[in-house]
């Protein structure tokens, strides 16, 4: 026994020397630069699982949370994650419009790490987790929907959306309360997806949308939230111990769910009166053919694409590229130098949009909320909350057009408050804002508790 003992210890410590060394060699490859060093990327299960631990993990939201200040202690608008585990490799992650400009604009040079995006493709293969040849496949079915044509249809369904809410949900009260303001937006942005995308070919009413149909546990709704707030637990526990709690089982049928309302929402449009359309879905059923040409989508490439556009629209805080050779990167800092800093090849680069909305260089007094900095000069690389590139958000525009429906509607008839709660009467107004603009970053950025009151302007 002592000797099995003796043989699993020098196993054990051989391993962690090569890790160890392996660990230091990811971090001399980018020159030392200053940032995270630690066991676990924020991409693992532990960063998902447990708070940030110094030199463990980062947690999975340190780019929300820190915005700049990582770019502050390193000095540089560029700085670098390095975990041991399970491979030890560097991450670049980049605050610098121009650094970023150089990545977005080469997708040759950059391309995508598919492997990370693995966990959006539980439903198939689809057009944000592909690289290639098979993206812009995709990309040429689905591009021609997001078309001036089609917005003026998201304009017009989002207004009609907005007036249902109002009236038939509100009934026009006085004062409206809800505990949080995914309840408002979640299903405004999948109704105006499933009706003005055309993506579902039906019409979900305010009414509809809490029933639960025949066949049905969960609302679809609700199938969808759990699907895109919990991806991370589904896919990394293994699928017996998916049985053993009721939170464990809750999601494990919100999958189920959600596949067989996509695989019903097909069906639907496969046998209703055929009418000549332009739309999305469309697009998307027209490609699913038998057909085993370069051009056509399979059974599980149209899921897979039909779950992306369901979750469109979610926020994006970190877009991941890596390099495909041996290259340099130049980032600059408030006193106005430049480094030069190696990229290995197969080197992880992370796009930080906070630490780039937050940079002081670009944007004075980053924290104050000022829309009215966007009337002014501002410098266009620098805000990019849809990416750009060949890789930037299809639905930008559809986005758009659907954000300025809801707000100026919103906002024309209803002042916006936070719901007032005894249990945070001797709260100050950081302690609040803290509160209100806390997220959770799963699959996308979640806001954790958004309590607000609507009040009817006079
Ligand atoms: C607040 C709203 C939205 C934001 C902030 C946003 C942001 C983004 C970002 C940052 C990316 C790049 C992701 C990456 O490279 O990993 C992206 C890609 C994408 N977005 Fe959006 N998006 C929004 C709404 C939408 C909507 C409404 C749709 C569709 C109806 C949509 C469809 C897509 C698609 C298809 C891609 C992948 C494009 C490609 O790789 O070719 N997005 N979005």
């Amino acid at each position: 026994m002592p000797g099995l003992a003796l043989i699993a210890l020098t196993i054990t410590v051989i391993y962690a020397c090569r890790k160890y060394i392996a660990f230091r060699n990811a971090v001399r490859s980018v020159l030392d630069l200053p940032g995270y060093r630690v066991l676990f990327t924020q991409y693992s299960l532990v960063a998902n699982l447990l708070p940030p631990i110094p030199g463990i993990s980062p947690g999975s939201n340190h780019f929300f949370t820190d915005k700049y200040a990582t770019f502050e202690r390193t000095g540089w608008d560029i700085s670098t994650v390095v975990a041991a585990l399970p491979d030890a490799e560097p991450t670049v992650v980049l605050a610098d419009a121009e650094a970023i400009k150089e990545v977005t604009s080469s997708r040759a040079r950059f391309p995508k790490p598919v492997a990370m995006y693995e966990v959006l493709s539980l439903f198939g293969r689809n057009i944000v987790a592909s690289e290639g040849e098979e993206w812009k496949k995709y990309r040429k079915i689905s591009a021609p929907a997001f078309s001036d044509r089609n917005n003026k249809l998201v304009w017009d369904e989002t207004v009609r959306i907005m007036i249902g809410l109002f009236d038939e949900v509100w009934k026009n009260a006085q004062t409206i309360s809800v505990d949080h303001c995914v309840e408002i937006t979640l299903p405004i942005a999948l109704f105006v997806i499933g009706i003005a995308g055309e993506c579902f070919g039906r019409r979900i009413s305010w009414q509809e949308d809490v029933a639960i149909p025949p066949g049905h546990e969960m609302s679809f709704k609700d199938a969808l939230h759990i699907v895109s707030t919990d991806i991370f637990i589904k896919m990394f526990t293994p699928e017996k111990l998916l049985g053993l709690t009721t939170k464990f089982r809750r999601i494990r049928r919100a999958f189920e769910e959600l596949e067989m309302y996509m695989v019903e929402m097909i069906k639907e449009r496969q046998t209703s009166e055929k009418v000549e359309r332009h739309d999305l879905f469309t697009s998307l059923l027209e490609a699913n053919t038998n057909d085993l040409d370069v051009t056509s989508l399979t059974e599980s490439e149209l899921i897979g694409n039909i779950f992306i556009f369901l979750l469109a629209g979610h926020e994006v805080v970190n877009v991941p590229k890596y390099s495909a050779e041996d290259t340099t990167l130049v980032a600059g800092n408030p006193n106005g130098e430049k480094l030069t800093v190696p990229i290995p090849k197969g080197a992880k680069i992370a796009i930080n949009t906070p630490g780039l909305h937050y940079n002081p260089r670009y944007w004075k007094d980053p924290h104050t909320f000022k829309p009215s900095r966007f009337l002014e000069d501002w410098n266009k690389d620098a805000f990019l909350p849809f990416s750009a590139g060949a890789r930037a958000c299809l639905g930008r525009k559809f986005f758009e057009t659907e954000g300025i429906a809801i707000l100026t509607m919103l906002v024309s008839r209803y002042k916006i408050s936070i719901k007032d709660d005894p249990k945070f009467a001797h709260e100050t107004l950081e302690q609040r804002k803290k509160r209100v603009l806390a997220t959770r970053n799963a699959l996308t950025l979640t806001p954790l508790q958004v309590p607000l009151t609507f009040t009817r302007r006079a």
